[in-house]
């Protein structure tokens, strides 16, 4: 495997940046997953698009041009022989003694691209038996709307989901309010059969697998409704499933224990799933 550091391409053992990054000491910088289908990076422009709004909400500088990531990424793609599969790439606000207070402008951002190939056996699986959930707290920063390196909340809920035999954890709020999973959107399809999704300004990420399957329901004439919902109603709800590029749109079929449905991954989630390819870009 080929890694994209600063400049070069390197193997991935040999693959580093410097102790004083900022992105090590502070978790400053922040990242985006982006899924690659046959060979196409899908929804490109809009994960760049929230790249640089990460960048501009935390004043970390642009590592490169638009034109030149763009390259950069498939390069890292190409190298790494990826049809199917995803990229990682992370910026940070660079190389500096270490001082809370940001370094001046002669340091330079850090970047970061790898790629990875999936295996589409496992995702399948994953849609056709669907996954299990817990829920917790969500005892995360307010700032959450930026894609952050900061995930230490989320790596902790994810290995508790873990421990208790389940892949995905999912964060409730003070008011007993669904907010999202520690790596995905949630969504549910409610006692009406409408298509329910937390709205994007309120404490979440807006995922872009969620913008783009917005479009997908639109497109299929469903009823959609951003609205918050609480974890009671998420148990009761005739469908749950939980969207990322890394996993389009699993199924969940048992929140704490709870069956949810008929305990089958639903109808809905295969429906939107199918489509998502034929409108993502
Ligand atoms: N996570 N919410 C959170 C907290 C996330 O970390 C992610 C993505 C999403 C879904 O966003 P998108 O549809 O743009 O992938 C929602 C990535 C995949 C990760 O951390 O690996």
């Amino acid at each position: 495997r080929i890694a994209y550091v600063n400049g070069r391409y390197l193997p991935h053992k040999d693959a580093s940046v410097h102790i004083e990054d900022r992105g090590y000491q502070f978790a400053d910088g922040v990242y985006e997953v982006c899924e690659v289908r046959h060979g196409v990076i899908v929804d490109l422009t809009r994960h760049l698009d929230r790249l640089d709004r990460s960048l501009s909400e935390l004043r970390i500088h642009h590592p490169m041009s638009r034109a030149a990531l763009t390259h950069v990424i498939r390069e890292v793609l190409r190298r790494n022989r990826v049809r199917n599969g995803l990229f990682y790439l992370q910026v940070t606000r660079g190389v500096a003694r270490r001082d809370h207070v940001f370094p001046g402008p002669d340091v330079k951002p850090s970047l970061v691209i790898t790629a990875k190939s999936t295996d589409p056996k496992v995702i399948a699986l994953k849609n056709a038996n669907g996954i299990k959930a817990i829920t917790l707290a969500d005892n995360r920063w307010s700032r959450v709307d930026i894609k952050s390196v900061g995930l230490l909340p989320n790596a902790m809920a994810r290995q508790q989901a873990k421990e208790t035999g389940a892949q995905e954890a999912i964060y409730v709020d003070s008011e007993g309010m669904v907010t999202e999973g520690a790596a995905t959107n949630v969504w549910i399809v409610d006692a009406a059969g409408r298509l329910v999704t937390r709205p994007a300004e309120q404490g979440i990420l807006r995922g872009i697998t969620r913008t783009t399957l917005i479009d997908v329901s639109r497109h299929l004439g469903m009823e959609i409704e951003e609205r918050r919902f609480s974890r009671d109603e998420m148990l009761k709800a005739r469908e749950v499933f939980i969207t990322a590029a890394t996993s389009i749109c699993f199924p969940v079929v048992e929140i704490d224990g709870v069956v949810i449905g008929n305990g089958h991954p639903g109808t809905v989630a295969d429906k939107i799933r199918s489509t998502f390819f034929d409108i993502a870009e």
